[in-house]
């Protein structure tokens, strides 16, 4: 009989949570039992997994007592306060949100790039799941730096409303249909509407001019890649789409390599599909990549304006492998080489 494990959920009922339920489902992650946390307010509501209806409970300080994994995604005030909390109980967490990601003393993990990171779990018994455009970019970047080494990265996303949770994608759906029956949107998400519009603002402006967002992108990517040397911009674009977040992703390698080299060493990289074929007019979609595990990667061309350039789209479901997929691959991870249960 193999290794199970008692599993905790926080943050159950918001989008991720209920993607990191399913998730597990799917993967069939050996669970003895499953606890499903959210806020008072949820607690009693019934909630679906493998066909059994378990109830919400109220997450408190003692939530993790006899748990073994705690995968959070119930903001980071609620991860900063109660992780450690879990950790002094002896459950490992595996945080969705940002608040731990930067600390050097938790591992921020992307399965496929940085898998031996995991094992720095111990010091702190908080594990980070990295942010949603910085886990498809780095899925997609990493064999490319193995092979030729990456000196700089240009990125602009264009990312999906589930990001910022159920709300907004209520509110998405309730401007567009306001307006397509001529009436007055609200907003209450967003500083401005996003139906019909772009919103270059993920997150909060900081000092330097950037967003949160964007500057997550450059200090995550650098951490998982384990080098503080690729110089990293970012522009981070809010869009009307409900699931997937896209980006233009142009990279500076530091030792030439050719479009169709990139294109073979991406179709054998782990979690990533190639779809790059412009005579058919094939490239990764956003409507496609929603529902999926993998990242997809098309329209890759050299950059013609630089001697080693390469420009990539990179597409994925930020929910799926951009959230729980993630989180649950990193529990995987754990359970296989690390927890003894
Ligand atoms: P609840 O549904 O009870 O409010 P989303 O990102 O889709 O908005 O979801 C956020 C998730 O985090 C929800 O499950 C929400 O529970 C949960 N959550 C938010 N704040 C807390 C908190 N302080 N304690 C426990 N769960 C929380």
């Amino acid at each position: 009989m193999g290794k199970s494990f008692n599993v905790a959920v926080a943050g159950a009922t918001g989008a991720v949570g209920n993607q990191m339920i399913l998730c597990l489902e799917k993967r069939g992650f050996p669970i003895d039992n499953i606890k499903l946390l959210a806020t008072r307010r949820s607690a009693g509501r019934k909630l679906r997994f493998n066909s059994e209806e378990i109830p919400v409970e109220e997450l408190t300080e003692t939530s993790f007592r006899g748990v073994d994994i705690g995968i959070f995604s119930a903001g980071g005030a609620t991860s900063q306060k109660y992780a450690p909390f879990a950790a002094k109980d002896g459950c490992v967490v595996i945080d969705n949100s940002a608040a731990w990601r930067m600390d050097p003393d938790v591992p921020l993990v992307v399965p496929e790039v940085n898998p031996h990171a995991v094992a720095e779990y111990s010091k702190k018994g908080i594990i980070a799941n990295p942010n949603c455009s910085t886990i498809q970019m780095v899925v997609a970047l990493a064999p490319i730096h193995r092979k030729v080494g990456i000196k700089r990265v240009v990125v602009s996303t264009y990312q999906a409303v589930s990001g910022t949770g159920k709300k907004a994608i209520d509110e998405l759906h309730n401007q567009t249909k306001a307006i397509l029956n001529f009436l007055e949107p609200e907003t209450n998400v967003y500083p401005h509407r996003i139906a019909f519009n772009c919103l270059p603002q993920i997150d909060v402006f900081l000092d330097n001019g950037y967003t949160k967002e964007e500057m997550k992108m450059v200090k995550e990517t650098q951490k998982i890649l384990e080098d503080d040397s690729i110089a990293i911009t970012a522009t981070t674009v809010r869009v009307p789409v409900f699931f997937s977040h896209s980006e233009s992703v142009n990279v500076e390698t530091r030792n030439p390599i050719s479009p169709d080299a990139v294109r073979a060493l991406l179709e054998d990289a782990p979690g990533v599909t190639v779809i790059d074929d412009p005579a058919r007019n094939l490239y990764p979609m956003a409507i496609d990549a929603a529902g999926r595990d993998e990242t997809f990667v098309g329209r890759i061309r050299a950059d013609e304006s630089i001697p080693n350039g390469i420009n990539l789209w990179v597409v994925s479901d930020n929910i799926r492998k951009g959230a729980a997929t993630n989180a649950v691959q990193i529990a995987e991870v754990l359970a296989r080489n690390y927890l003894s249960k």
